[in-house]
């Protein structure tokens, strides 16, 4: 059976405008009743987005250490895995009623339920690589990463107008665009450092595209040419 492991940017659950955020999560529901529907199995792990920032924010007004500052990180992602976890019991989808706390332990849970969701698991990096981790440990070869860019670009694209988008590129390429350092509680790359090395360390391949156009996760996932970076 085929198992697809997605990380699941946490700003794609709340797009500005609330007319965007239920279409999102009605096209979502759609797609993994499809996907359930074709017996793939799925791992999601979910992004702690907006809740993240804020916890984030709050909590350093009164401390400054970075572990206790994941640990507040950690606990939105798992607020968002909550939500996207509820949204799809509630459409009947068979769906792991636990949100396992371990790559180790949703691999494990993989094998009972159709789909696993999950946030955040240790301080020290995000939930892209706890995506990675995940693929390496339930056996898969690729896993797509969905944020809120189009592609991983040479520079920051919100910065520099002219940043080129990669349609390809190697692990090692990417590393020598995000580095290998972990980063600051909260703080966002392309990609996370820590994914690019655990990746590289695993030999898995990579999509990254914009979820905010479920479609094109949708054409990752089935194996069509996909609008994105595909990273091997
Ligand atoms: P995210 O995975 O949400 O980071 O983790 P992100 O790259 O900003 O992703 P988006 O914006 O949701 O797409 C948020 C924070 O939670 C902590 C880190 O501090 C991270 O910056 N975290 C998350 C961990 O320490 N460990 C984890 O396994 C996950």
């Amino acid at each position: 059976m085929t198992t697809h492991i997605i990380a699941l940017g946490g700003s794609l659950l709340r797009p500005e405008e609330s007319d965007e955020r239920s279409a999102w999560f009605g096209r979502l529901r759609q797609l993994a009743v499809h996907l359930e529907g074709n017996g793939r199995k799925l791992g999601i792990v979910v992004g702690g987005g907006l809740p993240a920032r804020e916890g984030i924010t709050l909590a350093r007004s009164s401390f400054t250490d970075s572990y206790r500052l994941d640990m507040v990180g950690i606990a939105a992602t798992r607020l968002n895995a909550s939500i996207l976890q509820q949204t799809l019991l509630d459409i009947g989808c068979d769906v792991c009623p636990i949100i396992p706390t371990s790559t180790d332990e949703a691999a494990e849970l993989l094998g009972e339920h159709h789909i696993v969701i999950m946030g955040g698991t240790t301080p020290g990096h995000t939930t892209d690589a706890v995506a990675v981790a995940l693929a390496r440990d339930s056996g898969s070869a690729h896993l797509v990463i969905a944020t809120n860019v189009s592609h991983v670009y040479d520079s920051d694209p919100r910065t520099n107008e002219n940043a080129k988008p990669f349609e390809t590129m190697t692990l090692a390429e990417l590393a020598e665009i995000t580095g290998t350092e972990a980063l600051e509680p909260g703080a966002s790359a392309a990609v996370d450092p820590i994914a690019v090395k655990w990746a590289m360390e695993a030999g898995l391949k990579i999509a990254v595209l914009d979820g905010r156009n479920l479609s094109l996760l949708e054409d990752a996932l089935e194996g069509r040419p996909f609008e994105g970076t595909l990273i091997q």
